[in-house]
């Protein structure tokens, strides 16, 4: 009898297909967020998970008893309640690694654009408004030669740095952990405190998970000691950054400017946000490309397929449940 498998939203036909073979599997049809409640009664008689973009917590496992594994289909899995997971020896697994470079280029394509004022340039020639060239017109920031500052300096930070070595920045990096000798010196990154990080960075880019230590882990303070010149970039999690902190830092150009993949409250916008033109907002696209999200759904299902067939999957977030 195939162990009964629930997909949270459509992936793939190449993924769901790896999946159908050794499981039966049922697929919930739309791409968008299932509530918990409904989430639980399709997970009634389910062994595995795949959850896409879908909050995971204790009002879902209570009503999915049968459930082994959550195969969560993205990096970050602060979605997840792995403690509840843990207690009922649900394994659970991220998908690191295939987005990495994915996510850096979304990284830094935000930083290009609000530096250069791209968007702002492509609203004045879309809307007629560019009448005739002025030498004064859209001036915007160097990109070049300026000081890159990771906060999080894990595969993706260090992605982001590499980009940074390519415009001859200079890369300055805050992490708990200190990279390898041999990392610093591959990417010419040198590691700084809290302070240092944000009072030098010309541009300060985000890459640190969501927990509770870096929750808000950027707010009023944080921003006071940041250059009035500083960009930020953020495409971690919109709860790493105190929102309201930030509207007010960008309102009274406290900061540059920022360009933000992510916020506090996904996808609900801070009413002030889209009325400033200091910044540039996208929908969440980090690892959105047709390759990486393949890659992402078929990692998962490996995931997911090694832990029902009892072994420790390639990418486990709770090894304790293996003992
Ligand atoms: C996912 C992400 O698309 O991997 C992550 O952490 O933020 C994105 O790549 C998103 O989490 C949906 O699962």
């Amino acid at each position: 009898m195939k162990p009964k498998v629930f997909v949270t939203r459509p992936l793939p036909a190449a993924a769901l297909e790896g999946l159908a073979s050794r499981c039966m599997v049922a697929v919930h049809p739309e791409d968008d967020a299932l509530q918990p409640a409904q989430l639980g009664d399709a997970c009634r008689d389910a062994e595995g998970l795949l959850v896409v973009g879908v909050r995971v917590n204790e009002e879902v496992l209570k009503d999915a008893p049968r459930l082994r594994v959550v195969a969560n289909c993205g990096v970050g899995y602060d979605n997840i309640d792995v403690a509840a997971c843990t207690a009922r020896g649900i394994a659970v697994t991220n998908t690191p690694g295939v987005l990495t470079d994915t996510t850096a280029d979304l990284a830094f394509a935000l930083l290009m654009a609000v530096a250069r004022r791209v968007v702002e340039g492509d609203r004045l020639v879309r809307e007629g408004r560019w009448q005739r060239w002025q030498w004064g017109m859209l001036w915007g920031a160097d990109i070049h030669h300026q000081t890159l500052g990771l906060y999080g300096f894990g595969r993706i930070g260090q992605a982001v740095a590499r980009r940074g070595r390519g415009f001859e920045m200079r890369v300055i990096y805050h992490d708990v952990q200190r990279a390898g000798a041999e990392i610093e010196r591959e990417l010419a990154a040198q590691f700084v405190d809290q302070e240092t990080l944000l009072r030098e960075s010309n541009f300060l880019s985000l890459h640190v998970p969501l927990t509770p230590e870096t929750h808000h882990v950027i707010g009023a303070r944080e921003l006071t000691l940041m250059k009035p010149s500083a960009f930020l970039i953020n495409t971690a999690r919109g709860k790493v950054v105190d929102e309201e902190a930030l509207v007010a830092a960008l309102k009274s150009h406290r900061i540059a400017g920022a360009g933000l993949d992510v916020f506090e409250h996904e996808p609900h916008l801070h009413p002030e946000l889209a009325k400033l033109d200091n910044v540039v907002l996208l929908p969440h696209l980090g690892s959105a490309t047709a390759e990486t999200r393949l890659k992402m759904a078929l990692l998962a299902v490996e995931n997911l397929l090694a832990a029902l067939d009892g072994h420790r999957p390639p990418n486990i977030v709770n090894p304790e449940v293996y003992g």
